[in-house]
């Protein structure tokens, strides 16, 4: 079994992952910041788990902690969700984003180099495809052009990885472009806990149904899509976590890059998750028609084979499921981790 780093493991996609490689057994580390995240996230890991990861407190652009870290732990490979992901939050402060997602990369990487590391996985996202193409994405598309710096700081480091992995075969790299990560573990215990008002439709639905904020925004149903509202593909994160494993094995025996969409090959519609989410809750999410966010595109969705033929991943969870793990998690945890900090 390897002992693996996991930066931005005590947060939403970081704290899954970190617990289904404690339960496949492997070692984990993990470095996190907590810029984002609650310390809460990794008890409950190690109480669902029953196993303790390392857990260092620190920030990925500290190359001397860096170096000690690696010093002081076995690591054979590293699966790095650290950065900061808001969109809105990176056209207000661009240089935030770059300096934490593609200097924080470029620092992380110098330290894997000199620690002889050169296993990598990355959080990569659909959004480096741009817009433009047809549906569904696969990854032989050429990448596009993000309409802003978080998505700009995703495509820097897929080229960054690039360059490192052409330099110097004994990298072996894997960009794991997610489509829209939702969901919970199933016992409730760990999800996703936002700062603030969330952005993202999932976490703003549970909160209306669960009473936190009065109605939902649909941004513009005259899209040319079903019912005319946005399709995404969503994905539960509990497959998101299991495609990390699978992404991990996999590149231990492969050299170089390798992209791998995380999807599930299907779209929903905003309309389909709100009438699902109250199916599963038995709880109205009420909600007002308003117009179309600046950004948005009408559909997106995976082709997700690559990664079933390479890996023998596939997400296995539908969206009744990704709902209803979603509400066990809301419901239990009203206000997420802070009730306990
Ligand atoms: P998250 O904010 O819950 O997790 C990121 C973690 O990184 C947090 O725990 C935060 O405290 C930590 N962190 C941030 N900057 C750091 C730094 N400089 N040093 C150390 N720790 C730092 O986000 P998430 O949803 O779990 O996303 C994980 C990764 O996946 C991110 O890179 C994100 O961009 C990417 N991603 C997320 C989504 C999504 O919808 N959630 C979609 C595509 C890609
Ligand atoms: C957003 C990010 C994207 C990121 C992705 C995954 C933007 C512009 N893009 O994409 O970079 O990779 O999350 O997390 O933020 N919606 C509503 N009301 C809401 C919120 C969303 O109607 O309050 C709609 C949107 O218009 C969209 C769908 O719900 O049609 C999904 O939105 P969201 O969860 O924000 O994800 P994306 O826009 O796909």
């Amino acid at each position: 079994m390897t002992t693996v780093l996991i930066t931005g493991g005590a947060g939403y996609i970081g704290s899954h992952t970190v617990l289904a490689l404690l339960e496949a057994g492997h070692e984990v580390v993990v470095l996190d910041n907590l810029c984002n995240a609650s310390r809460e996230s990794l008890r409950r890991v190690e109480r669902l788990s029953g196993r303790t990861p390392a857990f260092v407190q620190g920030d990925i652009r500290d190359r001397a902690l860096l170096d000690r870290l690696f010093h002081e732990h076995a690591v054979s490979a590293v699966i790095h969700f650290a950065g900061l992901k808001s969109v809105g939050e990176s056209v207000a402060q661009p240089l935030a984003y770059y300096e934490n997602n593609v200097a924080g990369t470029l620092t992380l990487c110098q330290a894997m180099q000199a620690a002889g590391v050169t296993r990598l996985v990355f959080s990569s996202s659909a959004t480096v495809y741009g817009d433009g193409h047809p549906m569904p994405l696969h990854e032989g598309l050429p990448t596009g052009q993000p309409t802003n710096p978080y998505g700009r700081s995703k495509l820097m480091v897929e080229e960054l990885l690039g360059d490192l992995a052409a330099s110097d075969a004994s990298w072996s790299i894997g960009l794991l472009r997610y489509f829209n990560p939702v969901g919970a573990h199933p016992s409730g215990e760990i999800g996703e806990d936002p700062r603030g008002i969330p952005n993202n439709l999932l976490p703003y639905v549970a909160q209306v149904a669960v009473g936190r904020r009065e109605r939902l925004a649909v941004y513009g149903d005259d899209y040319a899509t079903p019912d005319g509202t946005g399709v995404r593909d969503y994905i539960h994160v509990m497959d998101l976590a299991a495609g990390h494993l699978c992404a991990l094995n996999a590149l231990g025996e492969r050299e170089g890059v390798h992209i791998w969409n995380l999807g599930t090959g299907q779209g929903h519609s905003v309309l389909e998750v709100v009438r699902a989410f109250e199916r599963a809750s038995g709880r109205a999410v009420p909600f007002r028609i308003e117009p179309r966010r600046a950004g948005d595109v009408a559909a997106c969705w995976a082709d997700a084979a690559l990664a079933e033929r390479e890996l023998g991943w596939k997400a296995e969870r539908g969206l009744e499921e990704m709902m209803a793990d979603t509400w066990r998690w809301q419901r239990q945890n009203p206000q997420g981790y802070s009730q306990d900090d």
